[in-house]
């Protein structure tokens, strides 16, 4: 592992810091006191790239860090459906370089995944845990089981690792920051520019949502876990979400509600048949925060529905920037369009 720093802080390196969960994770550690050394995927200003595809160029920037956060990937059912290759390169290989470097480094590492490795859930078999089993029904989420796997195969045993599988992420960790593509985050700007909130039929289908900051705050305690207390060489795997339900309708009418509350003026639900019938549907999908309070004492406080009122008010104030048809996939779990 790299000497500490000479004001004694850890060094923790950010793979992803360009992206929407990486960005709030690199602000969280700076807030608790740690030297961040970010990375991003592609060419930019603020920070170098280290493309996890590059096994040299990630064994380098591994080797002069204490910990590491891997935040990187190629994010989205859209996006890995639409680049099959890229999406087994980064999300499956490109974690398990990751891993193999930190584990060569004796690095200890924080690893994202998602709940879409879980794939359709069994109502009958209770909330979802880590140790739920995996039949994940997208390129994303086979390709992110399969990043998953690598990392506990790899570290267990060598190096300290915790890996979050995380449900919907919503929100903006600061004002101005980049939001989520959850459902949530796409009927918020809807709002926001006095649109109605189109809502596929039946609206059943169910999400849990966490709020990006609560991710990185969950980030940040991994690390401090893996770095202080956590010594031994275990692969710890954890699902991080809210532990609360709602339905596409519910998270309509909540919005709808705090959207009048604000105007004074009511908003539109429309019901619209979905564009395919095809499409996996998971009515159901409950996971169980417990064991992750219980271990690290991570616990996703803030509330969805405190939430969409204030949030509501702030972008009323700024103005909101909804493009026509709906949002793009560039950060996020999904598009509006497979949400609905
Ligand atoms: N957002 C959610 O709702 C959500 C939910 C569950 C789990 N997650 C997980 O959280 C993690 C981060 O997701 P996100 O929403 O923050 O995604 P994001 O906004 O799309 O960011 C992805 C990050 O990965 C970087 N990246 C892409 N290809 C790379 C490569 N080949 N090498 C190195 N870096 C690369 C990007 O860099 P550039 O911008 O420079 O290209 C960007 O910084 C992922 O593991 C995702 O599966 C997210």
């Amino acid at each position: 592992m790299a000497a500490m720093s000479e004001d004694d802080r850890d060094t923790v390196g950010v793979l992803g810091a360009t992206g929407y969960v990486g960005h709030a994770a690199v602000t969280e550690l700076r807030e608790r006191g740690y030297a961040v050394t970010p990375a991003a995927g592609s060419e930019h200003d603020e920070f170098p790239s280290i493309d996890v595809r590059d096994r040299t160029a990630v064994r380098s920037f591994v080797d002069d860090v204490d910990a590491l956060v891997n935040a990187a990937g190629l994010v989205g059912i859209d996006a890995c459906d639409e680049n099959p290759d890229a999406a087994l390169e980064i999300n499956g290989f490109g974690a398990a370089t990751v891993a193999w470097a930190c584990a060569r480094a004796d690095v200890p590492l924080v690893s994202l995944s998602t709940v879409a490795t879980i794939g359709a859930s069994d109502p009958e078999t209770g909330p979802i845990t880590a140790a739920t089993d995996r039949e994940p029904a997208t390129t994303y989420g086979r390709t992110k089981l399969l990043g998953e796997r690598a990392v506990r195969t790899v570290t267990d045993g060598r190096v300290p690792s915790i890996t979050y599988s995380v449900t919907n992420v919503y929100g903006r960790h600061e004002p101005g920051a980049t939001s989520g593509n959850s459902v949530l985050d796409f009927f918020l700007e809807r709002a926001a520019d006095g649109e109605p909130l189109p809502v596929h039929r039946p609206g059943t289908q169910e999400f849990d949502f966490v709020h990006v900051r609560d991710v990185a705050a969950a980030i940040a305690r991994a690390v401090e876990s893996i770095t202080t207390e956590r010594h031994e060489p275990t692969a710890w795997s954890y699902v991080l979400g809210r532990g609360r339900t709602y339905s596409v309708l519910e998270v309509a009418g909540l919005v709808a509600d705090g959207y009048r509350r604000v105007t004074g003026s009511p908003l539109g639900i429309e019901l619209r048949d979905p564009p395919s019938s095809d499409d996996p549907i998971t009515d159901r999908f409950e996971v169980d925060p417990e064991p992750l309070r219980a271990a690290l004492g991570v616990d996703p406080t803030r509330d969805v529905e405190d939430w969409i009122e204030t949030e509501l008010r702030r972008r009323l104030e700024e103005g909101s920037t909804i493009e026509e048809g709906g949002r793009t996939d560039r950060h996020g779990e999904s598009t509006s369009d497979e949400m609905v």
